[in-house]
């Protein structure tokens, strides 16, 4: 990716994703020279009080975020030369939004990047005054993140809203899973080796794990969050995006249509968990109070302090009905105050079918590869061994075990400085097309639907991993769940 210079608008410029994400993902990026000097990035704000200070709250932002020995002085004082406060009134066309013109190059073959990190209610809104004052020329493209709706109807009404104003080749939606190193590794993995893509498939794998913990809890986003539960905010987007990548066939290139048209196919492909599938194929669970990481917490009911029947733990057994992927179960599951914070891909492979080794003592062990995004990023490959120095074929499962950032003596892998900067650079490849997000609301909906009518979430204590009965959704099949972020089994 070579630089270029570009304009990045972060519309609410001044709030919680902007200073503690967007920005810190530009500065990484100027320092590695991806973010050039002749760039800006334009920082929208509400009031002109906040004008006065922002720049301090962005500096100190910047210490409190990135890693120390990632700032320094001299890079962040000329870095802060690019950023530009403005004030500007989204809710009115008025000369505020000329302001904004006025520091846009106008130069049209320049990138202008409009970020929304701002309520979704409102996106609709800013992009018709962007149309209005002419801001959205040919180079220009709009960036906005989840949630995107609540279901497929809303975030069929809210994708349509903006696609008046702007062209869905212009509209870039983030997940910002797929910004992370070790997902784009899956690809690489999958399509860059002759090995893996002849042994993917339900011939030789068992099951599929997809497991996103968290440690945290609602860290103060309970209004947000109570009104999503983990399965508007995790399944249908992150783990459903994971999954997709797992199961798609090979794209014919890398752009961003043919990988688009290839994770859609798998999402129609999805078998629906409706109506007395529900309680079956899904386990939704809710934290109380317990111990995370040795300190007490509180359940999600006291965080919340009112009465709520929202899930913050859900797993699933999916099935893709197609050729590939005939009765493989692949599980998901995602859930806050978990015992550790983990994200990983298991592909668990079949038994081998044949037993030689009668005499040793450990029988051989199916393969397992596990990819997985944090928090190290690594790829793992289980495989059975001979142990050395022993006259009997005594087996033995090693792990060959590859660390990304050492292998690369990587410095940090950002996700939103590689989303910001492909949007810049018109790659769109890592972001989610409507059609995508259709597909997934229309096979997460039901669920919800059904839960909505029907039942409460099973409680788990903080720091443990989730409700009993995730356990017996695996039991039920023979299978349980590896642990994750360990090389152990489960
Ligand atoms: C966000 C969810 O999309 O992803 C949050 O809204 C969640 O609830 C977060 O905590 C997890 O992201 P990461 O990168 O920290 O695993």
């Amino acid at each position: 990716m070579s630089a270029q210079a570009f304009d990045l608008v972060i519309f609410g410029g001044g709030g919680d994703l902007s200073c503690r994400k967007l920005i810190p993902a530009m500065y990484r990026a100027f320092k590695e020279g991806m973010f050039t000097p002749e760039s800006r990035l334009i920082v929208t704000l509400r009031t002109k009080e906040e004008v006065g200070s922002i720049k301090d709250h962005i500096l100190n932002k910047l210490i409190e975020f990135l890693k120390a020995d990632e700032y320094d002085v001299s890079s962040a004082q000329q870095f802060m030369t690019l950023v530009k406060p403005v004030v500007v009134d989204i809710a009115e066309a008025n000369d505020s939004w000329l302001d904004l013109e006025a520091l846009l190059d106008s130069d049209v073959t320049r990138a202008r990047v409009f970020y929304l990190a701002i309520p979704p209610t409102i996106f609709g809104l800013c992009c018709e005054q962007l149309d209005h004052f002419k801001l959205n020329h040919e180079n220009s493209r709009v960036v906005v993140e989840k949630p995107l709706g609540y279901d497929a109807a809303s975030a069929n009404e809210l994708h349509s809203k903006m696609a008046l104003y702007f062209d869905e080749s212009q509209t870039f939606r983030i997940d910002h899973y797929l910004g992370k190193e070790p997902v784009q590794n899956l690809m690489a993995l999958r399509f860059g080796n002759t090995m893996f893509e002849h042994l993917w498939d339900a011939k030789t794998i068992d099951h599929v794990q997809i497991s996103i913990s968290e440690e945290v809890g609602v860290e103060g986003r309970a209004n947000f969050y109570d009104a999503a539960g983990a399965a508007r905010d995790m399944l249908q987007n992150h783990l459903l995006q994971l999954l997709c990548l797992v199961a798609m066939e090979s794209p014919n290139t890398l752009n961003a249509d043919d990988i688009r048209s290839e994770k859609v196919k798998v999402l129609k492909a999805l078998r629906p968990i409706i109506d007395e599938d529900v309680d079956l194929h899904t386990v939704r669970g809710q934290y109380v109070a317990g111990q995370v990481n040795g300190s007490m917490v509180r359940g999600y009911l006291e965080e919340l302090d009112d009465n709520s029947t929202t899930e913050t733990f859900v797993a699933v057994r999916a099935f893709i009905d197609n050729w590939r992927w005939s009765q493989v179960p692949f599980y998901l599951r995602t859930g806050k105050r978990l015992a550790k914070r983990c994200a990983e891909i298991v592909i668990q492979y079949k038994d081998v079918s044949h037993n030689v080794f009668p005499n040793s003592s450990q029988k051989p062990r199916a393969n397992r590869l596990v990819i997985r995004l944090q928090p190290e990023e690594k790829i793992q490959l289980h495989v059975m061994t001979k142990q050395l120095d022993c006259l009997d074929m005594t087996l033995k499962p090693v792990t060959l075990d590859l660390n990304l950032a050492d292998t690369y003596d990587a410095v940090y892998s950002d996700a939103y400085k590689r989303l910001i900067l492909d949007a810049a650079h018109n790659n769109a490849s890592l972001f989610v097309h409507r059609e995508e997000a259709t597909a997934a609301w229309t096979w997460v909906d039901p669920i919800i639907e059904h839960w909505r009518s029907s039942g409460t979430p099973s409680l788990y204590r903080s720091g443990s991993w989730g409700p009993d009965a995730s356990d017996r959704l695996l039991t039920a099949d023979g299978r349980r769940w590896f642990n994750v972020g360990t090389n152990e089994e489960g």
